[in-house]
């Protein structure tokens, strides 16, 4: 196994041309898994407001909630970098509001850095946020918190305007300290522009080939979530069939009487 993984060593990756993988986790078993498989960055998203609670966006999930999760995930980890997803209205509110959130993310949750959604609007949270010392990776395009500015969950970045709106967040972004960039549902050859002109890391989702790195929610990619599943979404396992397999074969054993047997049992 591979050293810890580091906010440092993320940032280098770019420079070295090594590509960065990064996968969500919301408990402790799912992060031990992942973890020692290799991932760098293991994201507590709070895409765990979909996949975990099966709410219709990320909007109702709160502070205490990703607290939880992101203290599970810590404790699975030995080498990924542990990065927090900020809820909605837990740093937009006020600066002050921001940083303490920000801040209970590490000392609460374990965690070494946080993530939240804006470019251009959250400059100065995110400077905020970095002078006192909390890594901060952005997010921008698809932010799945404006989902009802949006009007759904439409690719951004189409449009000239558009494109020159994500690409002035994504330079917002760097600008004001953050390690990396979450590059989410925009066309690939703005995503190529963007990671081009950057000097910190971009990672995709639904944003094509030339980013820096790619993340995926784990549900998505594992095959145990599919109520929707997104055309950039490669499906690695269909770990659903295999649960639904063995969870079949036990419904059966009990009922036939086959489960459990002699080497079940104590004397
Ligand atoms: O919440 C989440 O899982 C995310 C990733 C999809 C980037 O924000």
């Amino acid at each position: 196994m591979g050293e810890k993984v580091t906010v440092p060593h993320i940032v280098k990756k770019k420079c070295l041309g090594e590509r960065i993988t990064c996968l969500t986790a919301y408990d402790y078993s799912f992060a031990r898994i992942l973890d020692e498989a290799g991932v760098d960055i293991l994201l507590v998203g709070d895409s765990v407001g979909c996949v975990f609670q099966g709410q219709p966006n990320t909007l109702t999930v709160t502070m205490e909630e990703m607290i939880y999760h992101t203290r599970a995930v810590a404790r699975g980890r030995k080498h990924a970098l542990v990065v927090g997803d900020m809820p909605f209205l837990s740093y937009q509110v006020s600066r002050e509001q921001a940083i303490r959130n920000a801040g209970r993310f590490l000392q609460e949750g374990g965690a070494e850095g946080v993530k939240l959604e804006g470019g251009l609007a959250m400059q100065g949270t995110i400077e905020a946020i970095v002078k006192i010392g909390i890594p901060v990776m952005g997010h921008v395009g698809l932010t799945p918190q404006s989902v009802h500015r949006f009007g759904g969950y439409k690719i951004q970045g189409k449009s000239k305007e558009q494109r020159e709106a994500v690409m002035g967040d994504a330079l917002a972004v760097e600008d004001s300290g953050a390690f990396a960039l979450v590059l989410e549902g925009i066309p690939l050859d703005l995503a190529k522009e963007i990671s081009e002109r950057l000097t910190i890391p971009t990672i995709g989702i639904g944003a094509g080939p030339h980013c820096d790195g790619q993340v995926l929610v784990i549900h998505d990619m594992l095959g145990l979530f599919n109520d929707f599943t997104p055309k950039f979404v490669k499906q690695y396992a269909d770990i659903k069939e295999a649960m639904t397999g063995a969870v079949k074969s036990f419904i059966a054993d009990v009922r036939e009487r086959k489960f459990p047997g002699e080497e079940h049992s104590f004397h």
